[in-house]
């Protein structure tokens, strides 16, 4: 039987269509830009890699490697996951093009799409859009305040304000074990269930991050790794807090706070947003100074942050903004008439050409039809051609917000549209 019913999109995957296409972008490139201007250059990562790498580096013990990863094994045989994140993958081809044996830090940029089989909802996908900087080899809290600078400054500049950043230490080499054992102690003592037992003997630090109250409650008085830090890693976290001081910028400090992937050292931070419900993590990241090594390469540390595009967006929707600065197009067309069209289609192409945003009324749509696209398309002009002004070798061009219209010389108009839209 052949099946008629139409195509949907895999389930928990956004489709980004005009005019939410747009505040994507705007987002996106302007996350771009602001790591830019802090000096990140970009890299290009593959979309899946040997799944290994992920089980390594982001840690077997984390639901997003031991429930979420899309993995597959190619016609060899061979086992490959979509990535699920971009830090293994930028550890993986540092260590492999040599990167760590230049100029350090090393500071790159990604953008683009990552894969997780989460359980969807509003905010939460299965594939993901994320903008991320890592910067590796040197360790020194003012490159952590950088990092976190750079994310508040996209959120920024975007016009985003509802949200705080969270912020704590999780220790590093010389404490976390000790904790680990003094929290584990702590735990077993409770009535916890079965699982929730379990999850203290794989992963402790989770069990503070449980949401129901009665749990919350047994937990309260657990000892916290921000009490129990080393001297080394507490002064690491008192200067990049003297940093963000110093840059003026407000932050909570969090030390419940549980990332879900297991390389985190020091300095982990979460951008939280207030209007967007349970999923409301619009950023986070931190230090992860023992994963080059784990992966293979020198001992050498690392800071970074993953901002969530998606939910960048939707914190925008929420707060009643936009990040598109101008519209889609700058002149839209309007031929009135097949000998208007036979000018207009290559006067349209010239003014692309001269970088002008371009668009036409197609379709032999009447005026009225046509004047209502141009004023849909957000175009700051129309250019109005009729047969008749063809042969006067004329076009109108109409201001479309105050509705201004005047006769220009045809051969002129790519050099008077600049000029209009310049505000000459
Ligand atoms: P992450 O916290 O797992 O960190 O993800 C970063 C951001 O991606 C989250 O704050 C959230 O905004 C967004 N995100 C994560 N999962 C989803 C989802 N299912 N749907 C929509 N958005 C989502 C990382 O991935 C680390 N690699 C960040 C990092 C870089 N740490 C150090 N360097």
């Amino acid at each position: 039987m052949t099946k008629t019913s139409s195509f949907s999109a895999p389930r928990g995957v956004p489709d980004y269509l005009p005019p939410t296409s747009a505040e994507f972008v705007a987002v996106r490139d302007g996350l771009v830009r602001t790591a830019r201007l802090a000096g990140y250059g970009h890299i290009e990562l593959p979309i899946f890699e040997e799944t290994a790498l992920f089980a390594r580096g982001v840690g077997e013990s984390t639901d997003v490697v031991s429930k979420e990863m899309w993995t597959f094994a190619d016609r060899n045989g061979e086992s490959f996951t979509l990535r699920p994140e971009g830090t293994a993958g930028v550890m993986r081809a540092v260590i492999e093009h040599n990167l760590d044996r230049g100029q350090l830090p090393v500071k790159l940029c990604y953008a683009g799409p990552f894969f997780r089989y989460e359980r969807p909802q509003k905010g939460r996908y299965r594939q993901l859009q994320q903008v991320g900087v890592e910067a590796i080899g040197i360790d020194d809290p003012a490159l952590d305040a950088e990092v976190i600078a750079v994310a508040d400054t996209g959120f920024r500049t975007l016009g985003l304000s509802d949200y705080r950043l969270e912020i704590t230490s999780l220790g590093d080499d010389s404490c976390r074990p000790q904790y680990r054992e003094l929290l584990q102690d702590f735990l077993f003592k409770l009535p916890l269930d079965e699982e929730t037992r379990r999850r203290a003997e794989i992963n402790p630090l989770r069990v503070l991050d449980d949401k129901r109250a009665e749990v919350q409650e047994m937990t309260a008085d657990a000892p916290l790794m921000i009490d129990h830090l080393s001297e080394s890693a507490k002064a690491h976290f008192d200067q990049v807090l003297g940093f963000l001081d110093g840059m003026g910028m407000s932050y909570v400090v969090n030390p419940r706070m549980v990332r879900g992937l297991d390389y985190y050292t020091k300095t982990t931070f979460e951008f939280v947003h207030d209007g967007l419900g349970a999923q409301s993590g619009i950023g986070g990241g931190g230090r992860y100074d023992g994963l080059m090594a784990q992966l293979g390469g020198q001992p050498l540390s690392g800071i970074g942050f993953g901002i969530g595009v998606d939910r960048t967006v939707l914190a925008l929707e929420a707060e009643g903004k936009t990040a598109v600065d101008r519209p889609r197009i700058d002149v839209f067309g309007v031929p009135l008439g097949d000998l208007a069209k036979q000018h207009l289609v290559p006067l349209a192409a010239q003014l692309r050409a001269a970088g002008i945003r371009t668009d036409l009324a197609y379709g032999g749509r009447g005026m009225k039809g046509a004047m209502k696209a141009a004023d849909k398309s957000g175009a700051r002009f129309a250019l109005v051609l009729g047969d008749r002004e063809v042969t006067e070798g004329q076009i109108g061009l109409k201001n479309l917000s105050n509705g201004e219209q005047r006769s220009i010389p045809l051969d002129e108009a790519v050099a008077q549209v600049a000029a209009a839209l310049a505000g000459e």
